[in-house]
């Protein structure tokens, strides 16, 4: 039996999750709860997320990076592996890895990989903060709306700027 995958996003109502290589909002409760959820756990996540995000490799998170270009890298310097961070050329190869280490599996992204997990036929769970804006954008979510989702929890929130929602979502 897989583990569940654990999708973890933050996401306007336009589906739009990344500008120019980086968040295109800065709301400090979710960076948090983000944080919060990842840490400990295998993280599962494409090349630029990991060279963006410095806490990837701390907390106890143990991150799964998705990338051709370091896994060519690594294998022509064995010795500048980074410790603790497991390379794969493909999301199978990742969910593979990720399902023989201890711990829950957290897909942080980017769209590629969000795209590839979301239709997997597996125990699902989705940590959506919908953010009720439209925002400009050049990374997006897959549509998520159409499945079959139990809702476990929401609670909204909001800062200055603009109102979010925290879903909890199974499938
Ligand atoms: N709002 C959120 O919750 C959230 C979450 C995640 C990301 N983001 C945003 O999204 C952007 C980054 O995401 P991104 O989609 O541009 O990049 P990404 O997935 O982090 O990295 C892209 C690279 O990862 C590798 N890769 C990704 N998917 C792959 C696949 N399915 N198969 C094989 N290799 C794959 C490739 O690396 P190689 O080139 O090395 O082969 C690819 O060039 C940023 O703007 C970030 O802030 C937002």
């Amino acid at each position: 039996m897989p583990k569940p995958l654990n999708l973890i996003v933050a996401c306007a109502e336009n589906r739009v999750i990344g500008r120019g290589g980086k968040l295109p909002w800065h709301i400090p409760e979710d960076l948090k709860f983000f944080h919060a959820e990842t840490a400990g756990q295998i993280c599962v996540l494409g090349r630029v997320c990991f060279e963006t995000w410095p806490r990837a490799t701390l907390d106890g998170r143990r991150p799964v990076v998705i990338s051709s270009r370091l896994l060519a890298g690594a294998r022509r310097h064995e010795r500048q592996r980074v410790e603790g961070v497991r390379l794969a050329a493909t999301v199978p190869d990742a969910l593979a890895i990720a399902d023989a280490l201890p711990g829950e599996i957290y897909i942080c992204g980017g769209q590629r990989i969000f795209e590839e997990t979301l239709v997997l036929d597996r125990p699902m769970r989705l940590h959506l903060t919908l953010i009720h804006a439209e925002v400009p954008g050049d990374t997006f979510f897959p549509e998520w709306r159409h499945l079959p989702w139990r809702e476990v929890s929401r609670r909204e929130s909001a800062d200055a700027n603009v109102r979010y929602t925290f879903f909890t979502l199974e499938k």
